[in-house]
Order: C-alpha cells, then structure tokens, then sequence
C-alpha cells in the first residue's frame, strides 16, 4: 500500500495570501470541453475553476504553477503519481505515514516531518480510496507553515470532508484524474485541475498548451495536455449517472461490510491479531462525511494475503493490491534513503490489504459470491493457524 502522504510544492507568498476568488474557465478547445467544464463547476466544484488536462500532468501543472522560484525542496507524499510531479518539478518529496484506519495520510506524522522541513513549499494530502483526508487538520497546517494545500482528489470524485465540503474545493488546487478506473472516468485519460485562484488559474490554463497566451505567443515553458474532445463528450454524459453510482457502490460496500461482520469481521479499530474473524472491512468516516468506494479494501494478515489472493483468482474473482511497494521503498526513491520501518503503518498495509471489485454493475448475487468466497477460505484457514 502506497502511503498517501503530502506532496508539496513551493508557493510564492503572493500565491499564498491570495484572496479566493470564484471564477470560471471559458476557454475551451471544443464545445465538448466547454460544456464538460460546465457542468463539472456547476456539479462538482460549484464555481471553482476547472481546467481538463491529463490527471499527472494536472498535478505538474499544479506544482509548476506554484514553483515561481524553483528551489530545492522538500514535500511530503506518497501517492506514486503525485510524488513523480514532485520530483519532475525539481522538488524532493518527504513521506509521511498513513492512519492505519483510514489509509489517508497522517496528520500528526504530517505535522512533526513539516517542522523537520527547513524549506517546506507545499503540503498535498491523497484523498485515498475515496474518502476524504483530513482537511481541517491539513489546512490549519498549511496555515501555520504558510504553504498551500494540494489536494490528490484523483479518486475521490464527489467525496465529501468531515464538513460536507467536496474535496478539491477547500485546498490552493485540487487535481482529478478520469483514468478509466475512477468512479467518473473516460475511455482513456484525463483530469483537470480546480482552484479559486486566478494567478494559478491562468497559469495552469496556459501551461497544458505550451505555455501559450495569446495563441503562438509563448509567456511560460509549458506542455500539451489539453482534454481530448471525445473523453469530453463521454464524461459529460457518463457525469449524469455519477450519483447513482455513487450510490450503487455505497450498496456495495455495506453488502460486503454486512457479510463480513456477521462472520466475525474485525472492526476498523481492531488489530487484526485480537483472536477474532482475522478480516477487517474498511472505516467510513459519519456524515456528513461521504466515501465513494472508488476501492473497498479489506485486510487481513500478511501470511494469508497473497494466498487468498490466489484463490479468489481462481475463483474468477479479481482483486487488487493498491499498493504492494509503499513509496518510500520505490526504486525510483531508493536515493532519498529511507529504510522500510520509517513508515511501518504503510509498510504493513502494503502487506496486509486487497481491494476486492465494488463496480456500480455488481449484482447482489455477484457480491454474496466474492463475500462466501472469502469467508469460507479465511474460516477455514484461521482455522489452521490457530
Ligand atoms: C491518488 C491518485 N493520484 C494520481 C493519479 C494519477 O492519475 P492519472 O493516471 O490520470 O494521471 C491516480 C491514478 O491512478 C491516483 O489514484
């Protein structure tokens, strides 16, 4: 499991202390992009801007637009995709662990590596799975450092925070991805980026054409990241069915959840080590908080993870590990030095969780199969171990 931590990028002090402002993005490269912007702001974001691009170069396109004067430093992460626009911006990433109920990042752990920092230019909290991270923690903490909040809303499209605020609304930027995978996602990829800022909005409008404005005029180096028409026009429509989604992968989840528990399951705040039903089902934080199931994640201990994983496999049921290397043991981090026990809650996840499918499509006879699945194999192996 991938920790979720804090990414964080440099902020000009102009940037930080920026009266928000709501606008709105009129710029389009199609009509298709347009009317997709549209109702995204009127639905998702409610007058915060929106810019399409895709969803790694939104996050680049965020710390680009944040990094006036590129100097050394230190973020804080763990999301692979985000941590990589931390790096390709010339900044280092500093991980965090995660709650080990939750999976989101940390704040307390967050707050202790921020003062560590001597140079910290941004704070990105992963909205994990789809639930929310803590906001309040992480915005008083941006506050008190004087750096922006870059909120990882990749999957977590219509998630609601512990204040019934959408996440990506209340941080300097959110970033969004339409990967295929996300609860709203295209027939390939996109994202968009959403900010009350108009300084950061102009600038990230201009960075996902080359920098451009007005057009062959180039103000700043930037990339091409426009949103393909076509992924415009089937997120527009597929933007209608959302909620009801949304809802259907509630149901999902408290099928599995219900199932489970009758079986025994631990509760989040058990350790899976307590002597009871060795499955623990996923916490969702009490409205109005929401989570959108972008993933429901189970766990259960190491030595039966991978083992059960094969036999669901051959039961024809998928699954997932989200995400088998925490990244601070990444390969590509391995010069940042960190050794595995630095982060022992996502080191431990990473051994410890599976996602199992939670598709709007599922039907209920399909969800009992994956949970009588799993059940009977847990029981049966618990069993032995015990
Ligand atoms: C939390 C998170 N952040 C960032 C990304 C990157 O999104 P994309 O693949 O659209 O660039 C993803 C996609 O899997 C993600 O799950």
């Amino acid at each position: 499991m991938t920790p979720k931590v804090v990414m964080v990028v440099m902020v000009p002090t102009e940037a930080a202390t920026a009266p928000k402002t709501s606008i709105v993005t009129l710029k389009y490269t199609s009509r298709c992009c347009h009317f997709l912007y549209r109702i995204v702001s009127i639905t998702i974001v409610q007058k915060g801007l929106v810019e399409a691009m895709h969803c790694c170069r939104a996050v680049d396109n965020s710390a680009r637009a944040m990094l006036v004067k590129p100097r050394s430093q230190e973020v804080k992460n763990t999301m692979r995709k985000s941590t990589g626009a931390i790096s390709r911006v010339g900044l280092t990433p500093v991980f965090v662990d995660i709650d080990p109920v939750t999976y989101n990042m940390c704040p307390e752990h967050t707050a202790k590596m921020a003062e560590q920092c001597d140079d910290l230019r941004a704070i990105m909290p992963v909205h994990l799975y789809g639930q929310a991270a803590d906001m309040d923690a992480f915005i008083e903490l941006g506050e008190r450092h004087g750096v922006p909040i870059i909120e990882d809303a990749a999957q977590a499209m219509g998630t609601k925070d512990s204040q019934g605020a959408m996440v990506g609304t209340r941080g300097t930027i959110g970033t969004w991805s339409f990967f295929p995978t996300k609860n709203l996602g295209g027939f390939g990829d996109g994202g968009m980026c959403t900010t009350h800022d108009d300084e950061l909005a102009e600038s990230m409008r201009m960075d996902r054409v080359h920098g451009m404005e007005p057009k062959y005029y180039h103000r700043q180096v930037g990339v091409n990241s426009r949103l393909d028409a076509l992924q415009a026009a089937v997120l527009a429509v597929k933007l209608r069915h959302l909620e009801s989604w949304h809802a259907k992968r509630k149901h999902n989840a408290d099928v599995y959840t219900k199932a489970f528990a009758a079986a025994g399951a631990a509760t989040t705040e058990s350790p899976l080590s307590d002597g009871g039903f060795p499955l623990r089902t996923p916490h969702a934080n009490p409205a109005p908080a929401r989570h959108i199931y972008n993933q429901y994640i189970i766990r259960v201990p190491e030595h039966m993870r991978d083992d059960l994983r094969a036999h669901l496999t051959e039961h024809k049921i998928g699954t997932e590990i989200y995400y088998p290397v925490p990244l601070h043991m990444q390969e590509c981090f391995a010069d940042l030095g960190y050794a595995p026990e630095d982060l022992p809650e996502s080191l431990l996840a990473s051994k410890e969780t599976i996602a199992l499918p939670i598709y709007p499509d599922l039907s209920d006879e399909q969800l009992h199969h994956v949970a009588t699945t799993i059940i009977e194999w847990v029981t049966a192996h618990a069993a032995v171990n015990a």
